[in-house]
């Protein structure tokens, strides 16, 4: 794939793409133009009928984007004013994320494609995180190569950015993703699902110094690794109370939970933050980049920001979390670089990030 920066549509009008996200628990549709405005960005949420699982429960998601998925699409292009006659391709998340989910955008994508002979585009889900920076309008263009850290309920990935579309996956977490850590400690600690937030907000009345939970830094390597300060979380509750079994049922009144919080967070951040600045200098990154929905988290920014040595860019909190806006712009820079799939590619579960 040829990696030519983004150059102003040749048509008198712009670019306009349909993107369409359903890699995990977010029915997603957006119009976008030039990869860069967006027109219309729909997300239906899943998360209160998973919230009672504790987690993305496969098999309902993929039966909620079935229902979701053409009223979501409909609405997108309603808000856009704008009919598929008026779209120029179609971008479609094609992976990683969970199979049952996937395929229902990408049929959607392909059947979309064919009826109205439009290109359909397949995007990395990791790439398209990235991409949303883009979609920031008022700021310029982010300067290569920049250090992207893709954070995520999914993914902790370090990805080494040097131009459009030519990445170098860096390292990533070994266990548990940053936002499954959130979410599992929120659980251990009696607090909502999706846990990032939850765990931001008690955290804002707690101490980060109250305990000193385990930073796992793996020296010599861009990898990550959570499920220790987890299991630390863990066996801290059970300390406090014991005859609580923490994590099966809420924990009984009287925990220190703003300080367990704000600590789990700040061990979190400190890791996160301190392996990206480093990487960063390491390969003389112009840029530091953020993205997916861990990188809403307030704490991360403020320190992120704080510890940079160069540019910091992360997305407004609307596209921190899953949305098809985002695919809609790396799209857009892949269409522009002659991408075309055919209409029988398939979904890819699991698929690194590369060039
Ligand atoms: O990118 P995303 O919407 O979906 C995936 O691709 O996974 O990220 C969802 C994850 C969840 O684990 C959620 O707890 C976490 O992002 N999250 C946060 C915050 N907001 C969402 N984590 C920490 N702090 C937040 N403010
Ligand atoms: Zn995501």
């Amino acid at each position: 794939m040829p990696a030519e920066p983004p150059p102003a549509s040749k048509d008198s009008r712009p670019s306009r793409l349909l993107g369409i996200e359903t890699s995990c628990d977010e029915t997603a549709a957006a119009v976008v133009e030039d990869g860069r405005r967006i027109v219309s960005n729909v997300v239906a949420s899943q998360v209160g009928v998973h919230a009672k699982y504790g987690g993305v429960f496969p098999e309902a998601a993929s039966r909620m984007h079935i229902e979701a998925i053409l009223p979501v699409v409909q609405e997108a292009l309603a808000q856009a004013h704008v009919g598929l006659e008026g779209i120029d391709a179609i971008a479609v998340t094609r992976g990683p994320g969970l199979a049952g989910s996937l395929v229902v955008g990408l049929n959607c994508a392909k059947g979309l494609a064919l009826a109205r002979g439009l290109p359909l585009i397949g995007i990395n889900h990791l790439e398209a995180h990235l991409y949303s920076i883009w979609l920031v309008e008022d700021e310029p263009e982010p300067a290569f190569p920049m250090m992207g850290l893709i954070v995520s309920g999914g993914h902790t990935e370090l990805v080494l950015m040097r131009d459009h579309l030519i990445y170098q996956r860096l390292g990533g977490t070994l266990d548990d993703a940053a936002g499954e850590a959130f979410d599992k400690v929120a659980r251990l600690l009696g607090l909502a699902y999706p846990g990032g937030p939850a765990i931001q907000q008690e955290a804002r009345q707690g101490n980060p110094q109250a305990y000193r939970f385990p930073r796992a830094w793996l020296e010599g390597t861009w990898d990550f690794s959570f499920s220790g300060l987890k299991t630390a979380v863990l066996r801290e509750v059970r300390a406090l109370q014991p005859e609580v079994r923490a994590g099966i049922e809420p924990p009984a009144a009287g925990l220190p939970t703003s300080d367990l919080a704000a600590s789990f967070q700040a061990a979190v951040v400190e890791v996160l933050v301190e392996k990206t600045v480093a990487a960063a200098e390491a390969f003389e990154a112009r840029t530091i980049l953020m993205a997916g929905g861990v990188s809403a988290n307030e704490a991360l920014r403020e320190r992120l920001a704080a510890r940079s040595p160069v540019v910091t860019r992360v997305p407004p909190l609307s596209l921190c979390t899953d949305n098809a806006a985002m695919t809609a712009a790396a799209g857009h820079v892949r269409f522009l670089a002659g991408q075309r799939d055919a209409l029988d590619i398939d979904v890819l579960p699991s698929w690194p990030l590369a060039s």
